[in-house]
């Protein structure tokens, strides 16, 4: 990378970090929180340094699966844009992600930007119409997204395949090659239609980006990909779509609407400017153009997945410099979760939502885990989970944590809680202060697995230290207090030391230390002197142990929302992809054969009970007239169990038997409904008895 411009004042950077704006349609999962983890540690790190700092996100709010979502659960666009807003923002607060500003690009701010953006490029010659022939859904009446058209896979004939690639095959294709095709979202055949769309110009930026990415803006990796596609030529790129559509309308084309991915990385700007026009920003007298401007000397990096680096590395910083704004710094790219080696899966339970994670174990462990993985590259990262155990336990609580246990007892029992007022190894703090530079060095170049180590093996040292002292020995020897004060002191510096150059990974652990040392948040600067002559408080473990019972019951929670959504379905497969959920349309047509191979029951509840440890199931005992079944339905948000006692339902009765954690389940109630709380089961009129056959 290059030198980063710097700001005016001696060493103290004016720096701008965003993390990509997640999908408003889904939850958050543990792989977007190798973004989010990796962006916050950097923030963090350059806040601790004293810069001037700023990091912002927001929710990515608009689009065709956000609205087609909303559509599906009956609600409007905002509503769910709002709901999962909050959610989202739940879950990085816990996580803590520590976002200056938490913005939507369904804003005020987000519509002036992308309009004047939009405007500019226009004035400037670098918008064009061209007409287009698209699928148009005639039931719907809208056209389709390619994402939203299934058929045949016109290479290998694999059946329920979507318009772009066909997952058995791996072949790639336009929508119109697709055989018999059909709308993902009525289910009639889509018809060819002619619409004007607007086109960016992005063949007019080949010479800015050309220089932008051999200016250092990007990882190695990254500039290699970007030289193909300078090679293969740069297309124009759609940025219109029409009504109906979750979006901005373009001002002077009505019923045309703005194409998602051309406001989203707008929103960066959204929601900076909604920070500097907030409080705290005019508090801290951030200005908006110093940062945006044609000649910014700001810093400005966003941290992106690698599957969206067409769309940071190409078009935005021509829209940007099209509009006469300054273009990024740097963009960072990473590369995407795998569990155990695996792509993440929901039948693996390996599928883990944040929330999920949240509920079994501490966020400092992933915080920790991610950062122990990753570097600045674009590599995929695995999440061990044997591994994952055996590090957090073998190095935080095994090595950090231990040297304040080991410590902090005597100081309290034997010194009234105070250190010494002099180091007796004040070399030994030295070589330690010494080794800060090369892990600031580290964390800047976001080499966060290099500070890892470095930080881990000075904990090695720490703890040797105090084999060696064996304060528990001094401490039975007469006439030895001040020894062991000293020696106590000493190993409580160095803890200080390695809790502060972790502050970046392990906030809330830090933040715990400072309370525990009675000392204010720390800086980097801070790190250079000794804590002497000063009252601690009485220590309290900083953190536990991984329970493998809490890791394992995490991936069953997460098989759990499998059965929920499985619930919710009243079809055979699913019509989402990652989180993009359609109205069912009504599914491919099956024989009478295969229909009778279905063994439906009217059944009646005879028990019905929570599941200790976990928060969607109950368990019922179906009474299917004289044979009775064990079955786990994920309906436990939309029902009380002993509203369901006594009632009959319909279960599916030739189901293979399930095995999850808390027993077999043999056999499914059937229901209807989104899911969570909205989920309704069915039952039959009146004169039908357990048993009966449902034909
Ligand atoms: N909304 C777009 C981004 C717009 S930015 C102007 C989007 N959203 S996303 O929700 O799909 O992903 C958000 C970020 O999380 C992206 O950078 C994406 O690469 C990252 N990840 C999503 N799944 C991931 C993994 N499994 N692993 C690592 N990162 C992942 O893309
Ligand atoms: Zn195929």
């Amino acid at each position: 990378m290059s030198q980063p411009s710097r700001g005016a004042d001696a060493g103290r950077r004016d720096i701008l970090i965003t993390s990509a704006l997640p999908y408003a349609n889904g939850p958050i999962h543990i792989g977007h929180l190798v973004e989010y983890i990796q962006t916050d540690i950097f923030a963090r790190f350059q806040k601790m340094r004293g810069h001037n700092c700023w990091y912002v996100c927001a929710d990515d709010a608009h689009g065709t699966p956000i609205m087609l979502r909303a559509r599906a659960e009956g609600i409007t666009p905002e509503a769910l844009i709002a709901r999962v807003a909050e959610e989202h923002q739940a879950d990085f607060a816990d996580f803590r992600i520590g976002f200056d500003h938490y913005h939507s690009t369904h804003s005020e701010e987000n519509r002036h930007f992308a309009t004047l953006i939009y405007e500019r490029n226009r004035d400037a010659g670098h918008i064009v119409k061209r007409t287009i022939e698209q699928a148009y859904d005639p039931v719907e009446q809208m056209f389709l997204p390619d994402r939203f058209i299934k058929g045949e896979c016109p290479k290998c004939g694999a059946a329920d395949q979507y318009g772009d690639n066909c997952e058995a095959c791996g072949a790639s294709y336009s929508p119109a090659e697709l055989k018999n095709p059909r709308s993902a979202v009525s289910g009639a055949v889509p018809e060819q239609r002619e619409s004007d769309h607007y086109f960016f110009k992005l063949g007019d930026f080949e010479d800015l980006l050309k220089g932008w990415t051999r200016g250092g803006a990007l990882q190695g990796q990254v500039a290699n990909k970007l030289d193909e596609w300078f090679e293969a030529g740069l297309q124009e790129w759609d940025i219109s779509r029409d009504a109906p559509y979750f979006g901005f309308e373009i001002p002077d084309h009505p019923g045309k609407f703005f194409y998602v991915w051309l406001d989203a990385p707008i929103g960066y700007l959204a929601s900076f400017k909604h920070l500097c026009d907030s409080p705290r920003g005019q508090a801290a007298g951030l200005d908006f153009d110093h940062y945006w401007g044609a000649d910014s000397t700001a810093e400005l990096y966003h941290f992106i997945g690698k599957d969206i680096i067409y769309f940071h590395a190409l078009f935005f910083p021509a829209m940007l410099h099209g509009a006469g704004l300054r273009t990024p710094s740097a963009i960072f790219a990473h590369g995407f979760l795998t569990v155990d080696g695996q792509k993440m899966s929901k039948s693996r339970g390996t599928f883990i939502k944040a929330r999920t994670y949240l509920e079994h174990l501490n966020p400092e462990y992933l915080r920790y885990y991610f950062a122990a993985k990753l570097s600045a590259g674009v590599d995929d990262i695995d999440l061990n989970l044997e591994d994952f155990q055996a590090r957090v336990n073998a190095d935080l609580v095994g090595k950090v944590v231990n040297i304040a246990s080991r410590s902090a007892g005597f100081i309290s029992k034997r010194f009234e809680g105070r250190l010494s007022a002099e180091l007796p190894d004040p070399a030994l703090f030295e070589d330690f202060v010494a080794a800060s530079a090369s892990i600031a060095q580290a964390y800047d170049r976001r080499e966060f697995s290099r500070a890892v180590r470095e930080i881990m093996a000075l904990a090695d040292r720490a703890n040797q230290y105090i084999d060696e002292q064996a304060p528990w020995v001094v401490a039975k020897q007469d006439g030895r207090d001040a020894e062991l004060q000293g020696i106590c002191t000493q190993g409580l510096n160095l803890f200080r030391l390695l809790i502060g150059w972790l502050k970046p990974i392990l906030p809330g652990t830090a933040e715990a230390a400072e309370q525990f040392l009675q000392i204010p948040p720390l800086t980097w600067a801070d790190l250079e002197q000794p804590l002497l002559d000063h009252e601690i408080a009485r220590f309290k473990p900083l953190m536990t142990r991984v329970d493998p019972k809490q890791v394992e019951a995490m991936l069953e929670a997460s098989k759990e929302d499998l059965v929920a959504a499985d619930a919710a379905k009243t079809r055979p497969h699913e019509t989402t992809t990652e989180g993009h959920l359609v109205k069912e349309p009504v599914a491919d047509t099956i024989d009478f054969e295969t229909f009778a191979k279905l063994d439906l029951r009217i059944a009646r509840i005879a028990e019905a009970a929570r599941v200790e440890g976990a928060d969607k199931l109950l368990q019922l005992t179906l009474d299917l007239g004289g044979e009775t079944r064990n079955v786990f339905a994920g309906i436990s948000k939309a029902y009380e169990p002993k509203d369901l006692e006594g009632r009959l339902t319909v279960m599916v009765a030739n189901l293979a038997p399930r095995k999850m954690r808390f027993g077999v389940s043999e056999g499914m109630v059937l229901a209807a409904g989104p899911g969570g709380s909205e989920l309704f089961i069915l039952s039959p009129d009146s004169g039908a008895e357990p048993g009966m056959r449902v034909k």
